[in-house]
């Protein structure tokens, strides 16, 4: 089960350096041959938004997008932490019910732990390791992404109480909001909050084992009882998420406000997906292909936004790449019905992401960034791209030349060119000429709605009130969130760097997991050898 990049550990380097050698000469003779065999494909320029020529720094974006994931460590920090101006916060998280949920990552701009992002946020940044983990380790990132990675787990192992019981969020969102402080001067009561089967909440419960399954894989060549720990978890987790069905925004009204959820069967499908892969349970891909496929993958429906609250985007291309890459052998016809499904869908998806597509969506800014919805706007853009560079190699690993839209022909590298248009888009090739990563470039938010960062470290604490002056400063923050990702721009393509911008200029921990995965995937060329078989 192990990922193929892990084998390459034991070999000394004049051995790695021959067989790389070999391999690189081989991927070349394929692309060449690979090449010729595509030129009856359609070949697009990709529209370029103004500043062409356009270099994103991938493993600069990187670097900065998991350092973000530092800043937003709560909890006992370790003593040889990286970031100055974070100390210990909120150590006796959970007291109130006798638990220990210290630990964890805040959010976003304040110092509520959300339990549903926080756990898409190691997903998304394990997704990203299991494919690209080679290409993080060249840049030096791997070891900071694992340590990211079980930074959350370890807290979600411990919010993961008993068999069906799952604290899903500390501190109170409203009592929360009306303080300008620093988690690490806080004061306030943090309540913490539970589902269990008298409160369901399927959508958590089921992304929770959906990124413990992930990370099990990720764990799994360094440290197996580790990765057993969390799959004997994430198993119990999906049992309770599928034993009792109900979104927790209908059993707890009170999350509607922050992450409310529009359904949980897109996490049952993403968990029982993350499940099979960790596992080789056939029970989960009989579940993903079967009646709960049919009920809730919406196969043939795009675009569909791949977001914190839908993961379904992702299942497709996550089942597509099973398809591809390893079809089951001997499998029933409901199971090879279904991933059919899964492929012909992500074909679908990727199709409506594609500019030069007759069946592109015409849900984006002038500047060619994809653009749904004003809170956290960047992320449909940068999960699309996301999804459209796992494709691409996926669809390279699988030896195909491409997907058709509609008798139109696109190749991989063209889903790539998308995905990098978008990364791009982010990085500062905008209409605005800024990057909307903190840190990156020199122009970028300096007003990040973020309580850590617009507070300067000093003998001074100020308090729940006495904050406010700091909010309402109009100067550049004191400390730099590097690699925070605002929210971004309207559809009209303003926007504003100001502190109480809450739409525009707020970051969120899964943005920049995203962004990390993404940067990893791009840093590298196409024809990226993902390792063919994760069972
Ligand atoms: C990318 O950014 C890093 C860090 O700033 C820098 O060292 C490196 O030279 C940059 N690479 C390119 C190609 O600009
Ligand atoms: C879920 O858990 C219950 C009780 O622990 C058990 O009886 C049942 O078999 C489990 N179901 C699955 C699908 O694992
Ligand atoms: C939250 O989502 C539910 C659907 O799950 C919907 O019925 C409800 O109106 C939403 N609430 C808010 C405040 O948007
Ligand atoms: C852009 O859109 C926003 C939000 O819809 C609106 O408030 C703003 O006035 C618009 N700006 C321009 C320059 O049209």
């Amino acid at each position: 089960m192990g990922v193929a990049y892990q084998k390459t550990r034991g070999c000394n380097w004049l051995a790695c350096a021959l067989v790389l050698a070999t391999v690189a000469a081989a991927v070349i003779l394929a692309v060449v041959v690979i090449r010729h065999k595509r030129s009856s494909y359609y070949v697009e320029s990709m529209p370029m938004p103004p500043g062409a020529n356009f270099n994103g720094n991938y493993t600069h974006a990187m670097k900065l997008a998991l350092t973000f994931l530092n800043i937003q460590k709560s909890g006992k920090l370790p003593a040889n932490f990286p970031i100055p101006w974070r100390g210990d916060s909120n150590l006796v998280d959970g007291k109130d019910n006798g638990v220990d949920l210290s630990g964890g990552l805040y959010d976003a701009g304040d110092s509520v732990k959300f339990g549903l992002p926080m756990a898409f946020t190691a997903t998304l940044l394990s997704w990203g390791v299991l494919e690209y983990g080679p290409a993080m380790e060249k840049a030096g990132q791997l070891a900071s992404a694992r340590d990211s990675i079980r930074w959350v787990t370890d807290y979600l192992l411990k919010a993961h109480a008993s068999p069906q019981e799952l604290y899903f969020q500390v501190g109170d969102p409203n009592q929360d909001h009306k303080c300008w402080m620093r988690p690490e001067d806080e004061t306030l009561p943090r309540p913490s909050l539970k589902l269990d089967p008298t409160l369901p909440g399927s959508e958590v419960a089921a992304e929770t084992a959906a990124a413990m399954a992930a990370a099990s894989m990720v764990f799994r060549p360094t440290d197996a009882t580790y990765a057993d720990l969390l799959v004997t978890h994430a198993r119990q987790l999906f049992n309770f998420s599928d034993s009792y069905r109900a979104s927790y925004s209908l059993t707890i009204p009170a999350v509607q406000a922050f992450y409310n959820s529009t359904g949980y069967g897109d996490e049952l499908l993403w968990g029982a997906t993350w499940l099979y892969y960790a596992t080789g349970d056939n029970t989960y891909l009989a579940y993903v292909t079967g009646v709960e496929g049919e009920s809730f993958a919406e196969w043939g429906v795009f675009p569909s936004w791949f977001s914190w609250d839908n993961k379904r985007p992702a299942v497709q291309v996550l089942l597509a790449r099973l398809q591809l890459l390893k079809p089951p052998s001997n499998a029933v016809n409901t199971v090879s019905k279904g991933l059919t499904n899964y492929k012909t869908t992500s074909d679908g998806l990727m199709c409506s992401f594609l500019p030069r597509s007759p069946t592109a969506t015409k849900d984006r800014t002038k500047g060619g960034m994809l653009w749904v919805g004003q809170w956290t706007a960047l992320q449909h853009g940068i999960n699309a791209a996301l999804l459209a560079t796992f494709y691409s190699d996926y669809l390279n690993a699988a030896r195909l030349p491409g997907i058709s839209c509609s008798g139109i022909s696109f190749t991989p590298l063209q889903l790539r060119a998308f995905a990098a248009s978008q990364a791009e888009y982010v990085l500062g090739n905008n209409p605005m000429s800024m990057s909307f990563m903190v840190g990156y470039g020199t122009t970028y938010p300096k007003k990040l709605h973020h309580r850590g960062a617009s507070i300067p470290e000093s003998q001074t604490v100020y308090d729940c009130k006495g904050g406010f002056i700091w909010l309402d400063s109009t100067e550049p923050n004191p400390n730099v969130a590097y690699g925070a990702i605002v929210g971004g721009p309207f559809k009209n393509e303003s926007y504003s760097d100001s502190r109480t911008n809450i739409i525009q200029n707020e970051a969120s921990t899964y943005n920049s997991a995203a962004m990390a995965s993404l940067s990893a995937g791009l840093s590298v060329s196409g024809n990226y050898p993902v390792p063919v078989s994760w069972i």
